[in-house]
């Protein structure tokens, strides 16, 4: 019988999963950081944020201009954090309104951060109320936890998405 390099056999029962082998996909993931420049500018610029999309979003940024002193920004999706640093810091004067299922793993002055399901009405209410406001920038960066079954993944992103669409108006 051919064993896959990743199992090995245990004592006396069937065929176990190595703890130290990888998934090609795992492998793939860890090859693609090692060489992702978003990656590497993280760990050299000095710049601190959390998450590599931060750089998206300064690059957007660049393009198109809609942070600017004094804006109120809503952040949907927000942990842990790099967006609502990205703006903090091309914009020190904004303010920013963060929300996420999970916590940031940043603070800074200016920054406002309320935990909760942004699909739950309740907790849009407690937003807006938060906010208290005209809004100027609502930013969504949320996506579903991914379950492997690309349609499901898709879906579920394009969901959120539509929510944060559709409840824009209803933020303030
Ligand atoms: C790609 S991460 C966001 C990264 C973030 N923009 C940054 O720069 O640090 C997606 C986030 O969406 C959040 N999320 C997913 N569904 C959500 C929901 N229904 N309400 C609030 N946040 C949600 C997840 O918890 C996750 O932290």
């Amino acid at each position: 019988m051919n064993i896959p390099k990743w199992f090995v056999k245990p004592l006396n029962h069937g065929l176990v999963r190595h703890a130290s082998s990888r998934s090609g996909s795992s492998s793939k993931y860890l090859s693609r950081q090692r060489h992702d420049q978003f990656v590497r500018d993280r760990k050299a610029d000095g710049t601190g944020y959390v998450s590599r999309s931060a750089y998206k979003l300064v690059q957007l940024s660049t393009k198109y201009p809609f942070f600017q002193p004094g804006r109120v920004v809503v952040d949907l999706g927000a942990a842990p954090g790099g967006w609502s640093q990205a703006v903090l810091q091309q914009c020190p004067k904004a303010r920013v309104y963060a929300l996420d299922l999970l916590p940031l793993q940043t603070s800074l002055p200016n920054l406002t951060f309320m935990r909760g399901d942004f699909r739950d009405t309740q907790v849009r209410t407690s937003l807006s109320s938060l906010i208290g406001q005209d809004v100027d920038v609502v930013l969504s960066d949320m996506m579903a936890n991914t379950s492997g079954n690309s349609i499901r993944d898709t879906q579920a992103s394009l969901d959120l998405c539509m929510a944060a669409f559709v409840s824009v108006a209803t933020i303030r």
